[in-house]
């Protein structure tokens, strides 16, 4: 997979199924870096005790890539890349969605309990951010 100058959902955006091992024991999901994810993993962060009605997200990263997995529970990770927004229902341990760059995006609806696991290509630079949304659509029609 390439990376896109100006990534949109249609193109870039994607659920990856990942590996399961169904055991009577248990079932088990792994992810290998550079293998499931294409691009180096340099931080893992999770999202969990998340009150009913809640949201996070709410921004873009400059460069960042993610995959993001309803590790338990259920949310909505609901992307837009400044001509379409589009909702990705997550609740499966198994299906990863792969977030690239210079996409807003927001997480909500999380179910009681629910654990969002987010793999993420840079370790944590507040500059990557862009949290205001018309700053958004100014850089993504500049690149
Ligand atoms: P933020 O990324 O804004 O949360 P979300 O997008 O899920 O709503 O991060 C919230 C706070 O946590 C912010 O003050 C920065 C801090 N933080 C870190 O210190 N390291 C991290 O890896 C992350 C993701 C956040």
């Amino acid at each position: 997979m390439t990376i896109s100058l100006c990534p949109t959902i249609a193109d870039d955006c994607a659920i990856i199924q990942l590996a399961k091992i169904n055991d009577p024991r248990g079932n088990l999901t792994f992810i290998e870096g550079q293998n499931h994810v294409f691009f180096k993993i340099k931080r893992i962060y999770w999202i969990y005790d998340v009150p009913g009605g809640e949201r996070r997200g709410g921004h873009a990263y400059k460069k960042l890539h993610e995959l993001i997995v309803a590790v338990s529970g259920s949310f909505d990770v609901v992307l837009d890349d400044g001509r379409e927004k589009k909702n990705f229902a997550l609740n499966r341990s198994y299906y990863g969605l792969y977030v690239p760059n210079l996409i807003w995006r927001s997480i909500e609806n999380f179910s009681t309990n629910s654990l969002c696991l987010i793999l993420a290509s840079e370790v944590y630079n507040q500059d990557e951010y862009i949290r205001d949304y018309n700053e958004f659509l100014r850089i993504r029609n500049e690149t």
